[in-house]
């Protein structure tokens, strides 16, 4: 793939992944993004995971022809990215490895070696220039790591913006970019939203007119829609109008209830409502339309003086992402003690701007007239 006459694709794509990031489930496998920038000065953008060190390398000599790379720029250390490091250093050994102080320290932790003999060590706002192509360094930091750098080619316009921006799915994999890059985007980003509106601040000062991720995509047409996306989700604002039911069942009258009550919001005109069996579903994908809706409902059994366990994992995977900004109502049900809603209310408790529906819904065993009235109360609630 050539992204302009001087800057080339080297990536992978896997299929052989199971879990990314050992947590993952990546249906359409996933990429791992690296790129030639050709010039006097030749740069690699970042290796690939550990698998694919061989084709990578292929990559790198089929668009450089015999000549050898003179950088490879290292902007993110966690291993889908930096794996293929030491591969690198090998196959040229007069290439140069750019980081910051940071990327170096990492580098010594994974590999037992920092390469000190062949290091360029740079500083937020340094530039590297390649002969024509100017490369600006755009530090961003906890977006997702610590030592998370981006470049900035002010020559090319191309923003090479590490995994921001970033989506699940292999290239060779059509599917709409939106929904696989906010699933990845709050499970792996979303807790660092202060960060994310940090480069963003960052980015609104440069002209681009590319964005080259580290996962996905390139990115070149229409880059406000990008931009925009990303601007709701690190500022925890509401992408879509509707709301979304999570719910965990044990023998179906929790289930029961919350299909009643989605029933009961389509009926008075909720433009949207997402259900999901928190026990079945991908739970990422659960995390993505907490995130997405401003409305959130969790039905839940009391289980073991606590709540059932996947509910318990998904409201943690909320809150320690900054889940914040949202209405949420609650359907418990319980057969001699039900407290699921004042223990979830809890779990909420040192979350920012949370505002609990006045109606919660209490089913005992099974849904009969006061629930179901209750249901009711909760639906026009959520509606109004
Ligand atoms: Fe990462
Ligand atoms: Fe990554």
């Amino acid at each position: 793939m050539v992204i302009r006459d001087d800057i080339f694709y080297v990536g992978v794509n896997d299929h052989q992944l199971d879990l990314f990031e050992g947590l993952y489930d990546v249906p359409n496998g996933m990429a791992y993004n690296s790129y030639v920038i050709k010039d006097e000065k030749t740069a690699v953008m970042d290796s690939v995971d550990r698998n694919f060190g061989d084709e990578w390398i292929a990559n790198i000599k089929a668009v450089l022809g015999g000549s050898a790379p003179d950088f490879l720029i290292v902007q993110h250390m966690e291993p889908d990215h930096s794996a293929n490091i030491g591969r690198f250093a090998e196959e040229f050994p007069d290439a140069k490895i750019v980081g910051n102080a940071k990327t170096f320290t990492m580098m010594k932790r994974f590999f037992g070696t920092d390469f000190a003999d062949r290091q360029v060590v740079v500083k937020d706002g340094e530039t590297l220039s390649l002969g024509s192509h100017e490369l600006k360094f755009v530090f961003a930091p906890m977006v997702h790591w610590p030592e998370v750098m981006m470049t900035y080619d002010s020559t090319a316009k191309v923003f090479f913006s590490a995994d921001a921006f970033g989506k699940f799915g292999a290239l060779d994999v059509e599917e709409d970019w939106a929904c696989e890059a906010r699933r990845y985007y709050f499970g792996i980003v979303g807790k660092y939203g202060a960060q994310v509106q940090a480069l963003l601040k960052k980015a609104a000062a440069l002209d681009i007119q590319t964005i080259c991720p580290l996962h996905g995509p390139v990115l070149s047409e229409n880059l406000d829609y990008y931009l925009n996306l990303y601007n709701t989700w690190s500022g925890y604002g509401v992408e879509s109008e509707g709301l979304f039911i999570a719910y965990t069942s044990v023998y179906g009258n929790t289930k029961k209830a919350a299909e009643l009550l989605k029933e009961k919001l389509e009926e008075k005109g909720c433009p949207k409502v997402a259900i999901a069996d928190l026990a079945r579903e991908d739970m990422a994908e659960s995390v993505e339309d907490a995130f997405r809706y401003g409305k959130l409902v969790l039905a839940t059994t009391t289980y073991n003086a606590d709540i059932f366990p996947f509910m318990r994992e998904f409201i943690n995977d909320l809150t320690e992402r900054g889940y914040q900004n949202r209405t949420i109502g609650i359907i418990e049900n319980g057969t001699w003690a039900p407290m699921a809603a004042k223990i979830i209310k809890a779990k909420f408790e040192k979350s920012k701007n949370i505002t609990f529906t006045e109606t919660t819904v209490t089913v005992n065993s099974a849904l009969d007239a006061a629930s179901e009235a209750q249901i009711e109360a909760l639906a026009e609630e959520l509606t109004n």
